[in-house]
């Protein structure tokens, strides 16, 4: 079994039931997963597998830090036995690192998990950031905007957010980028 059928099951029991909007974007999330094969090759299981469990750390039972991405890469990690880079991806996605700061959690973060490769990490916020609360696509800065009128102003969420808008930004457009220079290469 591959990591995404594995991955989609274990998201599906922690989120249809208890935050099944959650679960709604989070499948938004995979399918953005999906179209990435074209520049990730292999690496695309992986990758879609860690857009399934990316948001799990929501799930109530999993909470405990209250940092989504945390909790969800412990649970991984301890419970489940996942595969070591998806527990990494789930850590930091999203540019996680500037929501740790702002809880004051960023040591146990990196002492207890290193950073995935580098463009795994942005496909994954690529994927989450271009997909809304309802698994809708968008442009990633209304996602930035619909954070910040979710949250509000001093909310922990919107802090990090705004701290990690330049991160999320260029994640986002490099993706971007690589994906339009597939396409050229397809129609050339
Ligand atoms: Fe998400």
């Amino acid at each position: 079994m591959g990591h995404t059928e594995w991955a989609y099951g274990l998201a599906k029991d922690l989120l249809e039931t208890t935050l099944p909007r959650r679960w709604a974007h989070t499948q938004g999330v995979a399918e953005q997963g999906e179209r990435l094969a074209s520049i990730l090759g292999a690496d695309s299981d992986l990758l879609i597998a860690a857009c399934l469990l990316h948001d799990i750390g929501y799930a109530p039972d999993l909470v405990n830090t209250g940092m989504h991405q945390l909790d969800g890469a412990r649970y991984l990690r301890d419970v489940a036995k996942a595969d070591e880079r998806l527990c990494r991806l789930v850590a930091y996605h999203s540019c996680a690192d500037n929501e740790a700061r702002q809880r004051d959690l960023l040591d146990v973060l990196v002492k207890e998990f290193d950073q995935e490769r580098a463009d795994l990490a942005r496909a994954l916020t690529y994927c989450d950031m271009t997909t809304g609360p309802d698994g809708r696509h968008l442009d990633v800065l209304d996602r930035l905007a619909e954070i910040h009128s979710r949250y509000g102003p001093e909310h922990v969420v919107s802090r990090s957010i705004t701290d990690a808008t330049p991160c999320i930004v260029s994640s986002v457009r490099s993706v971007e980028a690589a994906l339009a220079d597939v396409g050229k290469a397809d129609a050339g």
